[in-house]
């Protein structure tokens, strides 16, 4: 996730710049960048990959060397790749002539206006959303003259979510800020008319006491001693634990994560889901032509994402689809035959099974695309195209915003593809559409339902056991809750489908094992219902998880009425991380780093 800081006042502006990059660096980045601004002096520095990159270019700069001083303000940006490579090109502060600007968040209509600037003389040297902001700007500038009415102007024509910082000659004592959707907070420094900018409190804190976290729709303009809002902003003080600032207040990287997927999930639908159509720019537009079949290959959580898109593409595309644990793919000697399109999921994109299945596709000639969270990771370098899933870095170990980000984009590539083939017609894309658009709502956090989970962990704790169970794409996530509490509570834990249970399993049922049932309303309530019922009549603990009330559950959650099967899966995913994650609390256990297991699997 991209990070913003910005600084006015009399400090070594570089030094400054540098260390509140440095403290955004838990957000995760690919390239980093400042911007430096005094009179008619303007420098800019860029690099790829770590901030000591970034660092080494400034300090080794003989003309103005960081120890000088002189700039009185400047702008400095941490980039996550989601338009374009993580190249020093791509890299904010995007320049214009005369002015800089640093970008969080999507422009969603950067096409059209690029097209309008480009046509007005505008030339453009990224491959960026973001350089359109500047020369907006420069264009009205070069107008009007008058840099205020400019920026006005640039922001009123910008569609999708961002937080900007902009500097420029025509008012060189100023910085501009915009925040929409994307967070930015701003700090009365310690000394005398300083000003901070960042995108989290952590570069605040130490050097200011008093932040305004600018609510959206905010604007206005900074200089030394003058600070101009748009409207009225609420002052607070700072927090005082940097650690405490990075997981935005949350007691773990896990918790926090849980709570951002109704924000990451807007990010990757956006520029992808229009008003009455699924868009992806970055596929080739004949990518189906000559594909009768569709296989899936990841690991872990990402295999689980696989697992529930097969269901979705043979309902919404029928074409076949079949998905491979990559470890087991590698070795079967799998037919592979060239009118497959081969899908890796991978959060990383660097898990070494994945990879590997990868490259094997890729040498039997198949057409392949990288699911991934990681541009420039290795599987994004091997496919032939990728999609990004842009959920910013996932710290906690146990995966959570990267599944339900995978599961969002392979719902639309299912439409999207549906839509090629003439599987699906043009009112059941649009009733999807208006489905996708309440996912987010879905994902979000109620406190009365992680209260709830919090409550009934304490009933959990002991037991031979725990079954999970779901049906169709309630099997995928019946075995990625079972995974989520394994890895993090210790305790054993199976996912299953429903229906297989008196197949083998139910010889187990008994008051120490717990099952965890998932009952949808709108996908085969009938029939989980009774699969649960021969579980409950076998006294094994059952844990429902409905909109509908189940009078023979022992413990019941309630989850929203919706009308669609996707909307249940995404809160009842939601329930099934918050409860894994409080067993994981109340059993003493490292929550973001379990035992055992490591953030990127890059060894067979
Ligand atoms: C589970 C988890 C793992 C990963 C798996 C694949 O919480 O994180 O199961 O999903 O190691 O990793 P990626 O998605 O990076 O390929």
């Amino acid at each position: 996730m991209c990070g913003i800081v910005g600084y006015i006042g009399k400090k070594n502006t570089k030094q400054i710049l540098i260390d509140g990059l440095k403290e955004l660096e838990y957000r995760g980045y690919d390239s980093a960048g400042i911007a430096l601004l005094e009179g008619e002096k303007l420098e800019v520095y860029k690099a790829v990959g770590k901030i000591k990159n970034l660092e080494e270019k400034v300090l080794c700069n003989q003309i103005c060397p960081a120890k000088d001083g002189t700039f009185s303000l400047g702008i400095g940006h941490t980039r996550w790749a989601t338009h374009g490579k993580p190249t020093e090109l791509n890299a904010h502060p995007h320049l214009g002539v005369y002015s800089y600007v640093v970008h969080n968040g999507i422009i969603e209509n950067y096409k059209e206006l690029k097209e309008e600037l480009t046509n007005a003389g505008h030339n453009f040297v990224s491959q960026t959303d973001t350089e359109v902001i500047v020369h907006l700007f420069e264009y009205y500038f070069n107008q009007s003259n008058d840099a205020k009415l400019s920026f006005h102007q640039t922001i009123e024509r910008l569609e999708g979510a961002y937080s900007i910082l902009l500097i420029t000659k025509s008012m060189p004592d100023s910085i501009f800020f915009m925040k929409h959707g994307s967070p930015l907070a701003i700090a009365k420094g310690n000394d005398d008319g300083e000003i901070y900018f960042a995108s989290s409190d952590a570069p605040l804190i130490g050097l200011a006491h008093d932040v305004v976290y600018l609510e959206d729709g905010i604007s206005g303009i900074a200089s030394i001693d003058n600070l101009e809002f748009s409207d009225e902003v609420k002052w607070s003080i700072l927090p005082s634990s940097k650690l405490f600032a990075q997981k935005d207040g949350f007691r773990f990287f896990m918790e926090k994560e849980i709570y951002e997927q109704k924000d990451v999930v807007v990010d990757t639908m956006m520029g992808r889901l229009k008003d009455n159509a699924i868009e992806f720019d970055e596929l080739p537009p004949h990518i189906l032509d000559g594909i009768n079949e569709i296989k899936i290959c990841a690991c872990g959580t990402s295999f689980h994402a696989g697992l529930t898109a097969s269901y979705l593409f043979e309902r919404l595309t029928k074409i076949r689809c079949s998905v491979e644990i990559a470890s087991e793919f590698r070795y079967k000697e799998p037919l592979l035959s060239k009118d497959t399109l081969f899908i890796v999921i991978s959060q990383s994109g660097e898990t070494a099974d994945t990879l590997e299945a990868l490259k094997m596709a890729k040498n039997g000639g198949l057409k392949s695309i990288a699911v991934c969270n990681v541009d420039n990771s290795s599987m994004t370098r091997v496919a032939d195209a990728t999609v990004l899933l842009r959920a910013g870095i996932e710290k906690g170990v146990a995966s959570t915003k990267a599944f339900s980000t995978q599961t969002v984009v392979l719902w639309m590539m299912a439409l999207y593809f549906g839509k090629i083939k003439g599987s699906i017609d043009n009112k059941k894309l649009q009733d999807e559409l208006k489905t996708l658009k309440a996912v987010p709502n879905s994902l979000k956090v109620e406190n009365s339902l992680h209260e709830k989970c919090r409550r009934l962990s304490k009933r959990y704790l002991h037991g031979h056991g725990f079954f999970f169970i779901g049906r169709d794409v309630f099997y995928p996530l019946a075995l990625e809750g079972a995974l989520k509490l394994k890895e993090i509570s210790y305790l054993h834990a199976e996912g299953y489908p429903a229906g297989e249970m008196k197949h083998g399993p139910i010889a187990l049922a008994d008051p120490e094992l717990f099952t965890i049932a998932l009952m949808p309303q709108h996908l085969h309530y009938d029939k989980i219902k009774s699969n649960v019922e021969e579980l409950s009549a076998r006294d094994s603990t059952i844990c429902a998880i409905s909109p509908l009330p189940f009078e023979l559950s022992d413990d019941f959650i309630l989850t929203k009425e919706t009308n669609h099967y996707m909307l249940e899966f995404f809160e009842m995913l939601v329930v099934l991380q918050l409860f894994s994650m409080e067993i994981s609390v109340r059993l003493g256990n490292d929550v973001d780093m379990p035992r055992n297991l490591a953030k990127s699997v890059t060894v067979e």
